[in-house]
């Protein structure tokens, strides 16, 4: 067993591991290089996590790779983000499938997305469809305000159409309705880069969710981070509003 794996409780890994990609632009900045270099830096961190991910069994990996908000940036970066998020898929989606995993998107498909970009998404997710190991989500023109925004459209359309009552509504009315509804809510969400905020991530989902932050740039992170911030999960006591006893 490899050394940074000491001390991995490997009954107690997280089932759903969310983690928030930030500080591209600034690890290219410290080194005089364009935020885009940042971004190109980040795919062998992600490629890492995700080896490191499904070598101890987190059955479900969500990364926030391009936010509905995302689109204020500067035309440039946002064009390489796209073509990058595409070549990157196209790079890796075989290595992925071998591992069986299942990739799949969430966000908004719309006119926003390149028609290349849409068509990449759709090959990935098709030709990993019925593999059973971990599942990667790609929050990509995701927002987490705007996947309860989609949920809300699709319980009004249901109510106008009959086909549910307005007293028949609750949290698993809601659930239901976001984009991967399958997937159970995060247990571990991490930042990266010093910020300690959520930037409309997971928004439903991170209710209960247990919060790590690191100030290490996106580019930097690897596995042996990933287990860091598994290591300190397992230590935590989730109580969930209850006493903490529960089974
Ligand atoms: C995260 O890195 C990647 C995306 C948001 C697409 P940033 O690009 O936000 O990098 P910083 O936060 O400006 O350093
Ligand atoms: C969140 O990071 C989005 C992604 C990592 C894709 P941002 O860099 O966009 O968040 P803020 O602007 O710092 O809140
Ligand atoms: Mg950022």
């Amino acid at each position: 067993m490899s050394s940074y794996l000491q001390d991995l409780d490997l009954n107690r890994i997280p089932a759903h591991v969310g983690i928030v990609m930030d500080g591209n632009g600034r690890w290219a900045e410290q080194r005089g290089l364009p935020r885009t270099e940042g971004h190109g830096a980040g795919e062998d961190a992600l490629w890492d996590t995700i080896q490191g991910a499904v070598a101890v069994g987190v059955r479900w990996l969500t990364v926030f790779a391009f936010s509905t908000e995302n689109w204020r940036r500067p035309p440039g970066e946002v064009r390489y983000l796209m073509n990058f998020n595409r070549t990157m898929l196209r790079r890796r989606r075989d290595a992925l499938h071998e591992m069986n995993v299942r990739i799949r998107f969430i966000g908004r498909r719309n006119w926003r997305i390149p028609r290349s970009v849409l068509k990449e998404i759709q090959a990935a997710e098709a030709m990993t469809a019925a593999n059973t190991g971990t599942t990667l989500s790609i929050a990509f023109n995701y927002g987490g305000r705007a996947e309860i925004v989609d949920a809300v459209k699709d319980i009004a359309r249901e109510v106008r159409a009959g086909t549910l009552r307005p007293e028949g509504i609750s949290e698993a009315t809601i659930a239901d309705r976001l984009y991967a509804a399958e997937t159970p809510p995060p247990d571990l969400l991490i930042r990266t880069s010093g910020e300690q905020r959520i930037s409309n991530f997971l928004l439903w989902e991170v209710a209960y969710s247990e919060l790590w932050f690191t100030s290490v740039f996106w580019p930097d992170f690897d596995r042996e981070i990933l287990y860091e911030a598994i290591r300190d999960f397992q230590k935590r006591s989730r109580r969930f509003g209850g006493l903490g006893d529960e089974p």
